[in-house]
């Protein structure tokens, strides 16, 4: 019996052991997981064999593993219209070199927390959405080799501190939202006032630091002042569209540069320029008939990231155990920190849920319902009538991310304001009871596909016809041509025209 037992508990010991050995370090397969868990629109699904009960990610797509299959060392997942946020938690995954995400709809910031990752080679996240400044941490990066963000919406000034990024030889930076000066010698003293830093070596020469630069593309940002001299030896195309005292490279013409980009790349100001746009067009526009007095529902352009909050709240729900602890953890709560800007919604009307809950009768009057959703039809105290719909989501399913994305899609809803677009008249987000709607005008009149396939056809005279049709048009001139950025309708057909009272049709984005 004794040998036995003996040679189990050896067996279980040596088990242990090479369970421990050869088991990938937790932390990474937590960092990708948290990764997977930021992203919430996959329509490749490029991520569905990224499994957390997985404990050898090196098999999952766009992972590359080092020889040993011990780290990752490479994440490259390009093209695959991935929308969501860069996770901080990123960071950990300590041996990266290279990570490459380009051509997706990434957004948020570009996580500060990447300063870790102190062996990266190659940082490509060019052609995305992300915004924000570029960290000041990735000066901290002395790997780096190559640094891609181009065609993004990042803002802020050029770090200084990538001058000390001695082996960087790529620096493509083009089509973004840099201001302030190229950081060169000449602006030694500026450009550590901004930094606060006291790294002298950085602050004296900037760029001029990283000696083995060979591309740098600057092109199409607000750079201001003029090109260091420690940079001349790159062809002036690398700094075209700017706002530089140059002659060679073509710069904006002197309306776009000035104080106004300071300003233009936040989202409020940006809608502010919308609404004024807007105005104008309905003031040169002038049919009164198109003056709508009755109002549209926009459940269905709620729909369209309803879908996407819902699948990701699905995805949260399918989620095996093991992810619960920490999700539950305190790091939710820093998550809404870090990722939430409370400025994203100050132009939105914040209604209470006490005001709705009168205005919709005890939200007694149900107009349509989903297993995740609620529609409900109100009054506001004034007269105009409301769609409401009440998201049925779970407190402790409510990630920090998801929070984002409602207040991101609440503000590029709100932003919509046009006679024949339908419109968000604001939102209500409470903690106690746990709220988080949505409040559209209503139209009361149906869809136009009703009405053609199921209504009394002299409803719709030739006038009335008509009318719909140029209001269409408006409509998609408004959101395609005319909102900056532009707005998507998914699928523009009948039944995603509503009808107001008066015939005066709304689009909405009807992808439910
Ligand atoms: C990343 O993957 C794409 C194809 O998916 C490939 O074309 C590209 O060369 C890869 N990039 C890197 C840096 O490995
Ligand atoms: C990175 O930056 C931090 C401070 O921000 C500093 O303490 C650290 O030494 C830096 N690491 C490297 C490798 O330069
Ligand atoms: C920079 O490149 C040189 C030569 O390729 C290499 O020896 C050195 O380790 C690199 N430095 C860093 C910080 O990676
Ligand atoms: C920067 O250095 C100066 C002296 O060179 C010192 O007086 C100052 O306190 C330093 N600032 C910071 C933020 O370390
Ligand atoms: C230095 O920075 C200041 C402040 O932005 C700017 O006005 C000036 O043109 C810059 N000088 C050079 C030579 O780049
Ligand atoms: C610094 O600025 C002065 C003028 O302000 C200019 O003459 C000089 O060439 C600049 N030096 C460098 C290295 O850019």
């Amino acid at each position: 019996m004794r040998p036995y037992i003996c040679f189990l508990i050896m067996f279980l010991a040596s088990g242990v052991l090479c369970v421990t050995c050869s088991s990938f370090p937790t932390k990474e397969v937590w960092a990708l997981t948290t990764f997977k868990e930021a992203i919430y629109e996959d329509p490749h699904l490029v991520l569905s064999n990224w499994n957390a009960l997985d404990a050898d990610p090196c098999g999952w797509f766009g992972i590359t593993c080092n020889k040993e299959r011990q780290h990752v060392i490479k994440i490259n997942i390009s093209g695959s219209s991935l929308k969501g946020f860069l996770a901080p938690e990123m960071s950990q995954v300590t041996y990266l070199q290279e990570l490459t995400l380009r051509k997706n709809n990434l957004i948020g910031t570009i996580p500060k927390e990447f300063g870790m990752l102190k062996f990266l080679k190659v940082l490509d996240l060019g052609m995305n959405q992300l915004t924000g400044p570029i960290p000041t941490k990735l000066g901290n990066l002395t790997s780096l080799v190559k640094i891609n963000l181009q065609s993004n919406g990042l803002s802020g000034s050029l770090p200084a501190e990538l001058g000390n990024l001695r082996n960087l030889s790529e620096l493509i930076l083009d089509r973004n939202k840099l201001q302030g000066p190229v950081p060169a010698e000449n602006n030694s003293s500026f450009v550590a006032k901004i930094h606060g830093t006291n790294d002298s070596r950085t602050s004296e020469t900037g760029l001029c630091g990283a000696s083995q630069l060979k591309v740098v593309d600057l092109s199409y940002n607000f750079l201001v002042g003029s090109i260091p001299k420690c940079l001349e030896y790159l062809p002036s195309s690398s700094f075209q569209g700017n706002c530089l005292q140059e002659k060679d490279a073509k710069q904006r013409p002197i309306r776009q540069c000035g104080p106004q980009p300071l300003r233009s790349h936040q989202a409020p100001s940006l809608k502010h320029h919308s609404l004024k746009d807007a105005a104008k067009h309905q003031k040169a526009s002038k049919p009164a008939w198109l003056l709508a007095l009755e109002i549209a529902t926009g459940i269905m352009a709620g729909s369209l990231f309803l879908v996407a909050i819902l699948t990701a709240f699905q995805r949260c729900r399918s989620k095996p155990a093991i992810i619960i602890p920490w999700k539950k953890s305190g790091s939710e709560k820093e998550h809404l920190m870090v990722y939430v800007d409370s400025e994203l919604l100050k132009d939105v009307t914040k209604f209470g849920r006490q005001e709705l809950e009168v205005s919709c009768e005890d939200f007694s009057n149900i107009i349509g319902s989903s297993p995740d959703s609620i529609v409900y039809k109100g009054t506001m105290r004034g007269g105009p009538e409301i769609a409401v719909i009440s998201l049925c989501i779970k407190e402790q399913h409510w990630t920090g991310y998801l929070e984002l994305y409602f207040q991101r899609e609440v503000a590029d809803l709100a932003r919509l304001n046009h006679e024949n677009v339908g419109k968000l008249l604001g939102y209500c987000r409470e903690s106690s009871p746990f709220t988080r709607m949505l409040v559209f005008e209503y139209a009361s009149n149906g869809t136009l596909y009703e009405h053609l396939h199921y209504g009394e056809g002299s409803q719709l005279s030739w006038t009335r016809r008509m009318r719909i049709i140029l209001g269409i048009a408006r409509g998609l001139k408004y959101l395609h041509a005319e909102l900056e950025p532009p707005f998507t309708i998914s699928e523009l057909s009948s039944s995603s025209v509503y009808l107001t009272e008066d015939f005066s049709p709304k689009l909405e984005d009807d992808s439910y």
